[in-house]
């Protein structure tokens, strides 16, 4: 691959990955998921997860969902910065999808004409060449549709991967989301018991590298393709700009502060599409945590801080103790306080003194 200009190479790639599609399609048989019933999931804006039961309530089945996207600009931060945003139903992240193990997801991706950009989804969910990449590419005006079978138990992100540069550009402008397979019997402890949810919340987390003029100002394009150059400057020194939860800078703190109550076990959903991070509840703990998203295996216990590769998502799982407004932030300080990394959990309830006390209140030394 040496001497091939990048484009080659997506597109050797992309060949590959389509031989590699087809070819066990000739030897393993039809899907199996001509007679199953089909329901159509409705997505939601997260950081919420669309309704779903946590036990399933009967046979596998196909779940359709239908992901469109789009190209519009988004305001990151209070510094002015914007970046040509690419979505899957206008938001950073894309919508939660939610299934059990063993249900088909059948995916329509719609690239409506108003884009300019050809673009595909990659589950890391599903079993087969780019995880659906190379069958969904769309350009503006097209639309596909790909179903998969989820296999495996866990939550996994879903990207936009079109090839070659493109493939980074797209992912740190926006275009990734998670997809939730649950076990069919639900949840375990790590002593295998059964263990349920009172709420759900799904956090992005997204880094940003957007380009300053020579003012050391934010820039604005105008198009997508008019931003890719210089942003590819910035991503290659791998340093964000921005680092956030949701979007932008603030966008789940203060009136947007994620609420829950004293007692409730809160289940955090926590995507990461390209660079590692490392979830912390300042004041909890993670209860229980799938480290790598995955549920087959027991969940950690009492974890402080846990790790999100980039390109996973993962689940930790909290009882709140203790009411008040928790800041749950990525534990790179830098990443959390500066630039953005930062969510906000308001929790209503009865304070417990015997977990925690002020003793003595700020008072001159005497
Ligand atoms: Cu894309
Ligand atoms: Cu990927």
């Amino acid at each position: 691959m040496g001497g091939m200009f990048r484009g080659e190479g997506a597109a050797a790639a992309l060949a590959l990955a389509i031989v590699l599609a087809w070819a066990p399609a000739a030897a393993a048989g039809p899907s199996q998921a001509a007679g199953l019933e089909r329901v159509r999931q409705t997505l939601v804006a997260p950081p919420f997860v669309p309704e779903h039961t946590q036990v399933a309530d009967g046979p596998p089945r196909v779940i359709q969902v239908r992901l469109v996207i789009q190209e519009k600009r988004l305001t990151v931060g209070p510094d002015g910065a914007t970046v040509w945003a690419m979505r899957y139903n206008g938001t950073v992240p894309g919508p939660l999808i939610v299934a059990h193990q063993g249900d088909y997801v059948e995916v329509t991706l719609v690239n409506p004409r108003a884009n300019t950009l050809v673009h595909n989804v990659d589950f890391h969910a599903a079993t087969g060449g780019l995880g659906g990449g190379a069958l969904t590419h769309v350009a503006p005006g097209q639309e596909s549709v790909l179903r998969f079978k989820a296999t495996r138990a866990g939550v996994f992100v879903y990207h936009c991967a079109p090839g070659g540069a493109m493939i980074p550009w797209h992912v740190v402008s926006g275009m990734n989301g998670a997809i939730l397979v649950l076990p069919r019997d639900g949840l375990k402890d790590a002593a295998g018991r059964p263990v349920r949810y009172d709420r759900a919340y799904y956090i992005g987390e997204q880094d940003f590298y957007l380009p300053r003029g020579e003012d050391g100002r934010f820039t604005d394009y105008p198009s997508p393709v008019a931003e890719m150059g210089d942003m590819l400057n910035v991503m290659r020194a791998l340093t964000p700009t921005h680092v956030v939860f949701n979007g932008a800078v603030g966008a789940l703190t203060g009136t947007h502060a994620l609420p829950a109550k004293v007692g409730e076990r809160v289940l955090i959903l926590h995507a990461q599409a390209n660079r590692d991070s490392r979830p912390h509840l300042i004041g909890g703990h993670g209860d229980l945590v799938w480290p790598g998203g995955a549920f087959a295996g027991p969940p950690l216990t009492d974890q402080e801080t846990w790790f999100v590769p980039g390109g996973s998502a993962v689940a930790a799982l909290y009882r709140f103790r203790q009411p008040g407004v928790y800041a749950y932030v990525t534990h790179n300080l830098i990443e959390a306080a500066l630039l953005g990394a930062t969510a906000q959990f308001k929790v209503e309830g009865a304070w417990d003194d015997d977990l925690m006390e002020q003793v003595q209140a700020p008072r001159p030394i005497p």
